[in-house]
């Protein structure tokens, strides 16, 4: 079973953002803690980082035909990015949305999500734990549709 395991623009700055909100951890270190989980529920991951909407919509378009469920980040994208959601509505794989910070606890632009309402879950406010927590929820969830 593979999972992607994808992060929209600036989580490649994690570690220098503001660590109030979205934690210390760098993203190698949040991507290396996923790694270790897949290993333990016997899955394959494959990560993928980009800042630019349309790159993120390709790797999904290239990827989606061996995948069997997403874990997401879209950082910003979340709250504007209807093509990226399109592209989820079409690929028609379960995800699970992640946010390392509350996102409804923040300004109010960041409350609404273009994605929550086609997603399995919404996992925020939990930093890098969110991600490890998505996945062992996800693939519970795929192994009971079978
Ligand atoms: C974020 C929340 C977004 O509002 C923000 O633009 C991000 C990160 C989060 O992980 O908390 O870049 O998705």
């Amino acid at each position: 079973m593979k999972i992607l395991v994808i992060n929209g623009p600036n989580l490649n700055m994690l570690g220098k953002r503001d660590n109030d909100q979205y934690g210390v951890e760098t993203l190698d270190q949040i991507s290396h803690r996923i790694s270790m989980k897949a290993a333990e529920l016997d899955v394959e991951v494959e990560f993928f980082q980009s800042n630019h909407e349309g790159s993120i919509i390709d790797f999904l378009q290239d990827s989606y035909l061996d995948a069997s469920g997403i874990l997401i980040n879209p950082g910003a994208l979340t709250h504007y990015g209807i093509s990226l959601r399109d592209c989820l509505a079409d690929v028609k794989i379960p995800f699970i949305e992640i946010h390392l910070s509350d996102i409804h606890e923040r300004e109010e632009f960041r409350r609404h999500s273009m994605i929550s309402d086609i997603s399995l879950e919404q996992i925020k406010g939990h930093r890098g734990d969110g991600y490890v927590m998505g996945l062992e929820r996800l693939v519970i969830h795929l192994r009971k549709l079978g």
